[in-house]
């Protein structure tokens, strides 16, 4: 759902999991038959792919291209780039389907790199802060959190990585961003495959913006929302909320959950127990827990693991928890299980999706 209130086509969930098995199944056929060194350097090269998206992200390339065609000596002008150089960017890009090349250096958008302008559905944001220097600083001590088990943000930012952002404005304004991008990204995914019915009071823990929040609000016009998070992180939320047309109907509270929790009758906790270790995680779904009616939900959204030995965005994330929080991870459906129960909460199901993100749901009896 975008901010006008205006429906994304999403395919069934069948059909994305078809094209997932035939996508891995095709991959798995591709690095039997090539040799094998071919194989693994293509998958090392992807790093330059990552910043190449990044950079056309910064320089806002597929907004000046915009609906038409661009020539990249025009391209080049209004970016204010070498137009030989820029030209080679664009043609690895165009490789990807990002972009393409529609006749002798001119270019056009794809379904794709529309996806990187400005505006409703953009993951523009996330891009960027995927491949700031911080992160990339963070991939380069991977090797010292392989050895040791531990987070390296302490090392590299000197601080854990939330009091990093309260302290740089700017990176925590394209992180609050970054992270709302995910939210618009997977709110119609969820709200097909979920029923958020006789849900009185939603509270969006850690909820940032509060994107994901006001999108269900958007749906759901008899109940409230509470998005709660750090003070310099819910500052955008009410702004964002009159955006989505729901500003009369949500609170926003700034502070601590470990020291203080509002009330609902059921808590959406969307990529923030995966910044967490299983104590912590315990401890705060025991928070929701006491906070709660009988009856109460707690619905937790993340990349959740299969054991299936096959490709997926939650272990790749993974690799971000491992590195650049202090003690987060990303977990199986099991593991969630374990989680919630040992705070006291019935494991209900697990809901997949049009993305690679799923919601467990959990009860109070
Ligand atoms: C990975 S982000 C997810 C944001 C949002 N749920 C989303 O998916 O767009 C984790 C969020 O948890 C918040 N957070 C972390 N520790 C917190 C705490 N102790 N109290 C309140 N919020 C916290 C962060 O500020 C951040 O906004």
């Amino acid at each position: 759902m975008n901010q006008n209130g205006n429906k994304t086509n999403v395919p069934p969930v069948w059909l994305y999991a078809l094209l997932t098995t035939f996508r891995n199944f095709l991959k798995k056929l591709y690095f039997k038959m090539v040799p094998p060194g071919v194989a693994v350097f293509e998958k090392a090269t992807s790093i330059w792919m990552s910043k190449a998206l990044g950079v056309a992200c910064e320089l806002n390339l597929a907004d000046m291209i915009g609906d038409g065609e661009m020539s990249i000596d025009e391209l080049a002008r209004k970016s204010g780039t070498n137009p030989v150089a820029l030209y080679r960017m664009m043609r690895l890009l165009a490789g990807e389907c990002v972009f393409r090349e529609t006749g002798d250096r001119v270019f056009a958008n794809t379904r794709m790199s529309k996806a990187m302008m400005e505006g409703d559905n953009s993951i523009k944001q996330i891009i960027m802060q995927h491949v700031s220097e911080v992160n990339f600083d963070l991939a380069n001590v991977m090797e010292k959190s392989v050895r040791t088990g531990k987070n390296m943000a302490f090392d590299e930012l000197g601080m854990d990585v939330f009091t990093y952002l309260e302290t740089h404005p700017e990176k925590n304004e394209l992180y609050n961003k970054a992270m709302s991008n995910t939210s618009q990204m997977l709110g119609t995914a969820l709200l097909s495959a979920y029923h958020f019915k006789n849900i009185k009071t939603l509270v969006d823990l850690g909820g940032g913006e509060g994107t994901l929040l006001f999108q269900i609000l958007q749906k759901y016009k008899d109940m409230k929302g509470i998005v709660f998070d750090f003070p310099h992180v819910v500052k955008t939320a009410r702004e964002t909320a009159r955006r989505f047309g729901v500003e009369d109907r949500i609170q926003v509270e700034e502070g601590n959950f470990f020291e203080k929790m509002p009330p609902g009758d059921a808590y959406l906790l969307k990529n923030v127990l995966h910044i967490f270790d299983d104590d912590r995680s315990i401890k705060l779904l025991k928070n929701i827990y006491k906070s709660m009616p009988a009856k109460g939900k707690v619905l937790i959204v993340e990349a959740v693991i299969k054991s299936d030995n096959k490709p997926a965005l939650g272990k790749i994330i993974d690799m971000q928890m491992l590195i650049g929080t202090e003690t987060g991870r990303e977990r199986t459906e099991k593991e969630y299980k374990a989680l919630v129960e040992a705070a006291g909460f019935t494991f209900r199901k697990a809901v997949h999706t049009v993305s690679p993100f799923g919601i467990i749901e959990a009860i109070k009896n």
